[in-house]
């Protein structure tokens, strides 16, 4: 059977960096319960410039100069943070990208999980038509209420990937597990810029989905636990993974080690298997949650770091809100360590302009009414940017 999966992947972000240690400060609350209590020291912000079509075309862009678009015919816009009730964003994603009409375009959502539910689809398109790629691309950026307590789980990235025959990347295994509970946990109204959330619900019932997808993944003749050698989560925040690892272990009764940061991976005790939780966790700890991005953004933390991942089987759990999540499994592909997109990555997180408490709480309070036209000023270094609303219509162009 042909083998198909992750060709290609990209990871982008937003303009803009908020330290979480200022935000604690000004809240008045100890830098401790971000740092080490939810597992993350920044937040990516989006300047007025950028949203999720900006960061998603800018993340596609690359994959596409360096694969062409030979054989492009689908592009799916995974995103929960969408611009618009009708169009799906990635239409203007492949005009910015000079994509040719040939190619269908759609918007998925259901939460954080949607971009796998892009990457399952992509995959049956693949099946059904042999040689045709897929363009998935994952995009969000996460609000929260001002002086909320998701407020320091806010961010904002977006990861692109090119999904194919015999990839270069993860070859995506066909036993997945699925768990759809309907809960309220987590979710925008459509009158609400920003989410809505039940913060101890919404833990519970991401760990109660880990388990019932893990489960259905067994029972649908996946891997064993010690046929895993890797293991990435959904990460709203990055402590959430190293819950989900706990969940996991004491479920399966393996000795998965939950050491999320270094310190913590030289006190694990003996016998406690390393499967990655901390090498997984390396980007969304600077970039906060990205929502359908954040699991794919674990996965190219992982691929930019562990030099020992040839012919390894890594687990992945997808959990969008709401609720519904999914364990899928993939093995990585020889020749994997020639993306090498660490030092890029790092780059850009590093290259983010940081905001003052005062001047992210002014950014987070704009929103631009889609009923008059304006100009948004230009801010971005990206290659592509959101220009403002000209009769009630979003308008997008390429910076350079
Ligand atoms: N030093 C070290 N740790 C500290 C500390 C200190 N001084 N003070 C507090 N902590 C620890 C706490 O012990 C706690 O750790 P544990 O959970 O391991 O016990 C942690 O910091 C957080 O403290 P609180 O529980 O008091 O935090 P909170 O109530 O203010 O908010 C939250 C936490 C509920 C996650 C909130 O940030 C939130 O609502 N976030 C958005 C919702 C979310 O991300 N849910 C996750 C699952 S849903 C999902 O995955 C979908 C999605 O993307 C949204």
């Amino acid at each position: 059977m042909t083998s198909i999966g992750i060709h290609d992947l990209e990871l982008a972000t937003a303009h803009h960096v908020v330290e979480l240690d200022r935000l604690a400060e000004y809240a008045g609350v100890d830098p401790a319960k971000y740092r080490l209590g939810l597992g993350q020291d920044q937040m990516s912000f989006p300047a007025p410039d950028e949203d999720i079509i900006t960061m998603g075309a800018s993340a596609a862009l690359p994959v596409i100069e360096r694969n062409g678009i030979d054989g492009i015919r689908t592009l799916i816009f995974a995103t929960e943070s969408g611009v618009d009730q009708s169009k799906a964003a990635g239409v203007s994603v492949h005009r910015l990208l000079g994509l040719p009409p040939q190619v269908r375009v759609t918007e998925f959502k259901q939460a954080c999980y949607s971009g796998t539910a892009a990457l399952q689809a992509a995959i049956g398109i693949v099946s059904r038509f042999p040689g045709e790629r897929v363009l998935v691309i994952t995009s969000d950026v996460a609000r929260y209420a001002l002086d909320s307590p998701g407020e320091p789980t806010q961010g904002a990235g977006a990861v692109a990937m090119l999904v194919g025959e015999n990839p270069a990347l993860v070859e995506i295994e066909r036993a997945a597990g699925i768990f759809t509970a309907d809960v309220d946990d987590f979710w925008r109204p459509n009158d609400s810029t920003t989410a809505v959330v039940d913060g101890a619900l919404s833990m519970s019932a991401y760990l109660d989905a880990l388990t019932g997808s893990w489960d259905d993944l067994r029972a649908q003749g996946g891997p064993e636990i010690d046929q895993i050698d890797r293991m990435l989560y959904h990460q709203p925040f990055t402590k959430m993974a190293k819950k989900g690892q706990q969940r996991l272990a004491e479920h399966t009764g393996a000795p998965l080690s939950a050491a999320l940061t270094r310190e913590e991976q030289a006190a694990a005790p003996a016998g406690a298997r390393d499967t990655g939780l901390f090498t997984g966790s390396i980007y969304n700890r600077r970039l906060g949650n990205s929502y359908t991005a954040s699991l794919y953004a674990a996965l190219a933390a992982l691929l930019d770091h562990d030099t020992e991942l040839a012919g390894r089987r890594i687990g992945m759990f997808s959990y969008g809100s709401g609720s519904v999540s999914e364990f899928l499994t993939g093995v990585v592909q020889p020749g994997y360590a020639e993306h090498g997109a660490a030092s890029r990555v790092e780059a850009a997180l590093d290259a983010r302009v940081p905001l003052e408490v005062a001047e992210y709480r002014e950014l987070h309070a704009r929103v631009l009414p889609s009923t008059e036209d304006a100009q948004t000023p230009r801010v971005t270094r990206a290659p592509f940017r959101f220009a403002g609303v000209h009769g009630q219509a979003r308008q997008y162009e390429r910076t350079a």
